[in-house]
């Protein structure tokens, strides 16, 4: 069966809160709804492999539209690695962005070295490391 690849939508959810459970993604499986939220926004490209009616893949960008695309995340199956989804997903959702290219942090080098991605230095701050501890707004 060919693997399809969709728009996130809510049906998906649950696929891919498990995804992410496999790789200990606390920060996208401890709120569902957050995640829901993070994934519908304004801005975001959230797509999923579909294979059986189940997501084994996800990805979200974020884009300006015109020029810049981030990946805020991406993750495939276990089961499924190694097949070209990770690939498949970036590339559909470049595409749909309109953007001219993807920046992202890597916390797995090889598989933006194979995609021949020109390497730059990454930052991830977080909100205790500006000092937004226990504020949930702006
Ligand atoms: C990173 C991830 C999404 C890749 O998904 P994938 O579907 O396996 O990726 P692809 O099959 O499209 O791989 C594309 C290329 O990346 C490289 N690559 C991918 N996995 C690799 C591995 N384990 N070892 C070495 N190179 C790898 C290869 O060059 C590969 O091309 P090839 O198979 O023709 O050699 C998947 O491994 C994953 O979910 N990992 C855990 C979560 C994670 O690390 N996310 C990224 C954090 S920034």
């Amino acid at each position: 069966v060919a693997i399809e690849i969709a728009s996130f939508k809510r049906e998906h959810l649950d696929g891919v809160i498990r995804l992410f459970a496999a790789d200990n993604w606390s920060t996208y499986v401890s709120d569902p709804e957050r995640t829901y939220r993070a994934f519908t926004a304004t801005g975001a490209i959230s797509l999923v492999a579909i294979d059986g009616g189940e997501p084994v893949g996800v990805v979200q960008l974020q884009s300006d539209g015109a020029i810049q695309a981030h990946v805020s995340t991406i993750a495939v199956a276990e089961s499924h690695r190694r097949r070209g989804i990770g690939h498949s997903l970036l590339r559909e959702a470049l595409a749909r962005s309109g953007a001219l290219q993807i920046d992202t942090i890597s916390g797995f080098d090889q598989f933006y070295e194979g995609l021949a991605g020109r390497r730059f230095s990454g930052f991830r701050i977080t909100r205790a490391d500006l000092g937004l501890d226990g504020r949930t707004g702006a």
